[in-house]
């Protein structure tokens, strides 16, 4: 008995990383589409400025802080992309909402 393989492309959908449109997987990571669009650091450091870049993709480093749809301090890496999602990266400290 044969079954057929459902397709194995997601669909793909367009979000804006640092304003310029790139097309990921339907299902990705914001982290993922930032990296798709050729940026390997997402953040710089508060104290330093030094880059930082997706490490773990799960949630642990923090080293993905990103700038999401106008609100800082997103872990990128755990906030699915969905199509029109702004990602901005992020320089120095963000403050903290009360
Ligand atoms: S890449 Fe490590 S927390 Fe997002």
């Amino acid at each position: 008995m044969f079954r057929t393989r459902p397709d194995a492309r997601p669909a793909t959908i367009a979000v804006f990383v640092e304003d310029a449109t790139v097309l990921v997987p339907e299902g990705a990571s914001a982290a993922a589409a930032v990296l798709l669009a050729g940026h390997a650091a997402i953040r710089e450091t508060a104290v330093t400025g030094s880059p930082r870049g997706p490490l773990c993709l799960m949630g642990v480093c923090f080293d993905c802080l990103a700038e999401i749809d106008g609100v800082p301090n997103r872990q990128a890496c755990m906030v699915p992309a969905v199509a029109g999602m702004r990602i901005a990266r992020q320089r120095g400290a963000r403050a903290a909402r009360p």
